[in-house]
């Protein structure tokens, strides 16, 4: 947000529901691992392939796939950079290499395999959250 905007906000509202706004969100932007969105889109993203898969319509699934990918590539660099994650880092690879499995069996026209992939994509993230998250 820039200053400009922070200052608009401050006008519009009483000053200490601001302060109020701003505590709570330095409070959960500290607790979170990630971007405050980012698991919210893969989830979201996920549920898109699920549907597109169930539809089988390959264009827009490898649309997901892609974009899955791309936010499993900040997991995976956010738990390298840590350090001391190593099991989150392999998960998050394995993750990322069922994608692109599942990006094969669409292009074979295989929706079956693709499908039997995704479940085991869905257990990646379980297995994460087991290990990874607080809540
Ligand atoms: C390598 C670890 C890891 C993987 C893989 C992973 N997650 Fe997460 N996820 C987390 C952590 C850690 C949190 C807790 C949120 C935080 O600390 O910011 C989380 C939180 C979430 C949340 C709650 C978000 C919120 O706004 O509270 C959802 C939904 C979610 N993940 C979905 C998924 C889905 C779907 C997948 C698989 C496609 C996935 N995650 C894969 C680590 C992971």
């Amino acid at each position: 947000m820039s200053n400009n905007a922070i200052r608009r906000r401050t006008r519009r509202y009483a000053p200490w529901s601001f302060a109020a706004l701003l505590a709570f969100a330095t409070a959960s932007w500290a607790e979170s691992e990630f971007d405050m969105d980012l698991m919210q889109t893969v989830d979201d993203t996920s549920k898109e392939l699920v549907s597109n898969l169930s539809l089988e319509d390959a264009a827009s699934a490898d649309g997901n796939l892609a974009d899955l990918d791309a936010l499993l590539a900040q997991v995976e660099t956010h738990y390298s950079a840590k350090g001391g994650a190593d099991d989150a880092v392999k998960i998050t690879q394995d993750a990322r290499a069922l994608l692109v499995q599942i990006h094969e069996h669409i292009g074979a026209g295989d929706f079956e395999t693709a499908n039997l992939k995704q479940s085991e994509f869905s257990r990646n993230c379980k297995a994460c959250h087991k290990l990874y998250k607080k809540s």
